[in-house]
């Protein structure tokens, strides 16, 4: 589940985020998952309460999830307790590293409810977390 302008990766710092677009993102995530033998939906959306009805809808058709959901991260106590009522194993994940940049992206919401953080590895963080939910999965 992507957050808020992760739309606009392409057009945003590379030096944070790297070059590629969001569908090209996703493409090479689900090239990751094929090579673990999962199946992987991705999600986008810019609206708060379009994220937490994707999750409020999605205990029963997810067996985890990989999240990131842009700045609201920091602050969006609405997504904590929305993954919570979700009740799935969760990794969070950052293309950049949100420790080492501002001190305001040091806080993370939603990092207590995750079984792992990945940050600062770009693209290939999201497979570094594919496989931290897999492992998680096969107990
Ligand atoms: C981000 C880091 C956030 O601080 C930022 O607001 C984003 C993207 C990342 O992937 O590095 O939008 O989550």
């Amino acid at each position: 589940m992507h957050g808020v302008n992760l739309d606009m990766l392409g057009r945003r710092d590379p030096a944070h985020y790297g070059k590629l677009t969001l569908i090209e993102l996703e493409r090479q995530i689900v090239g990751f998952a094929r090579e673990l033998e999962l199946e992987v939906h991705c999600f986008q959306t810019n609206s708060e309460s379009e994220f937490i009805e994707h999750l409020h809808g999605i205990t029963g058709s997810a067996d985890g999830l990989l999240l990131n959901p842009g700045a609201w991260t920091h602050y969006a106590w609405s997504i904590h307790d929305a993954l919570e009522i979700a009740a799935l194993p969760a990794v969070e994940v950052h293309l950049s590293s949100v420790d080492s940049r501002e001190e305001w992206r040091r806080v993370s919401v939603v990092r207590d409810l995750c079984i792992a953080t990945v940050s600062g590895q770009g693209v290939e963080g999201y497979r570094e977390a594919l496989v931290r939910l897999s492992k998680a999965l096969d107990g």
